[in-house]
């Protein structure tokens, strides 16, 4: 738990870069600081691990006032992703991520292991990587480092600055999802700083809103779309906010569950009284053993194929099929739909296991229910 008190600080020559914030971030929960460039982010996630002290107010970290801990003790059980990341460039990945076990003298072994694990975690192979150095990697991947390094020695607090800033939209996307599954697992406590409100609303279980060194409104996601707590608010999560709900909802909310599906070995007979005219089904996702999403398959390609009447799904099957994971958003899930043109696309879980099926139907529902 991360409590702040009435805080403030101003920096030489008067600026008051954080003025009178306070704010409580439960164990296990994900605050998002977010506001306009100098509104004072930055300075108020230092002064939690105390890089900056407040010059007055009081912070809390499991209910010991911090001021009483030695800074270098307190560090030790917050890791800290820096903006702009700021890995050393003379060092390998392995060597950046190790640094805070390092200093707490963890032994080689252990030190090595734990590097493998989290690189793995991240989706870069170590064998492939852990020698690179961060030249060698493209800005996704040493955010992903920077973030690695944060975990290295499991704290449980991370201090996050702009981790995903200045990447691409689709790496962005990819990384904030990563990290929502990861959080799932570890339920860290975390303070994340942006600047970007869509990644707030998406990501933060509170999200707090800064103004000029102020707090203006700390509240839920939805409380924040909903309920603006005034004007600057309300023109800083902008205009279309039925859509933005959207980010708040996740496709196997919505999905349609056990859509018709057929075995991968099923022959055209079984897919076709599946896809039988008196059923109204004009098509069918095709699964493997577990249930495994294989791909598609339309009533007329069986058809077509049958004519002579022993045609096997395995050769007609269109394995070209984009599917979202169950805990994508709608807004991403419907903005993968108009990109492709679908109508509906299939949600998986995990190992690739159909689970549902989102159309654009299901998506209208929801709108006209967040409108009402
Ligand atoms: N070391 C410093 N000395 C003097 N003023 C500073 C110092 N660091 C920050 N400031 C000022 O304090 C205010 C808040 O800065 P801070 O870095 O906390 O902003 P931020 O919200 O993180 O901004 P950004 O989104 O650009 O990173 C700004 O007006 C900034 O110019
Ligand atoms: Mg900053």
């Amino acid at each position: 738990m991360i409590r702040l008190e009435h805080v403030s600080k101003a920096y030489e020559g008067g600026v008051n870069a954080v003025n009178d914030v306070s704010f409580e971030v439960p164990r296990g929960e994900i605050a998002i600081l977010v506001g306009p460039s100098g509104c004072g982010k930055t300075t108020t996630l230092k002064m939690i691990n105390r890089l900056h002290e407040p010059a007055s107010g009081k912070i809390f970290v499991d209910d010991v006032d911090t001021s009483t801990v030695d800074p270098i003790e307190l560090r030790r059980n917050i890791g800290y992703v820096i903006q702009d990341v700021g890995l050393f460039p003379h060092m390998t990945i392995a060597e950046n991520i190790a640094v805070v076990p390092h200093l707490k003298k963890w032994d080689r072994k252990r030190i090595a292991e734990r590097v493998d694990e989290l690189l793995t975690m991240m989706g870069m192979p170590p064998a492939e990587y852990r020698n690179r150095y961060p030249r060698e990697l493209s800005g996704g991947q040493r955010q992903r480092i920077g973030v690695a390094r944060a975990m290295a020695s499991d704290p449980p607090i991370l201090l996050m600055d702009e981790p995903f800033g200045a990447l691409d939209p689709i790496t962005r996307e990819r990384l904030q999802n990563e990290f929502l599954k990861i959080q799932e697992k570890l339920k860290k406590t975390i303070v994340f700083v942006t600047h970007d409100i869509d990644e707030a609303i998406k990501l933060g279980d509170k999200v707090a809103i800064m103004r000029k060194g102020r707090l203006i409104q700390y509240d839920a996601p939805s409380a924040v779309l909903n309920e603006p707590a005034d004007e600057f608010v309300a023109d800083f999560v902008g205009q279309d906010r039925t859509l933005k709900s959207l980010r708040l909802i996740r496709t196997y909310e919505v999905m349609d569950a056990d859509p018709p599906a057929l075995h991968i070995q099923a022959s055209a007979a079984e897919a076709l009284s599946l896809l039988s005219s008196s059923s109204g089904q004009k098509y069918a996702w095709v699964v493997g053993d577990a249930r495994e999403l294989k791909g598609l398959i339309a009533r007329k390609d069986v058809l077509e194929a049958d004519a002579s009447g022993d045609a096997k799904i395995a050769d007609i099957v269109n394995t070209n099929v984009v599917s979202v994971e169950r805990d994508t958003t709608v807004k991403d899930a419907l903005s993968e739909m108009l990109s492709y043109g679908l109508a509906r696309v299939p949600v998986v879980g995990p190992e690739g296991r159909l689970e549902g099926v989102l159309t654009f139907d299901s998506i209208r529902k929801v709108l006209a229910r967040i409108d009402s």
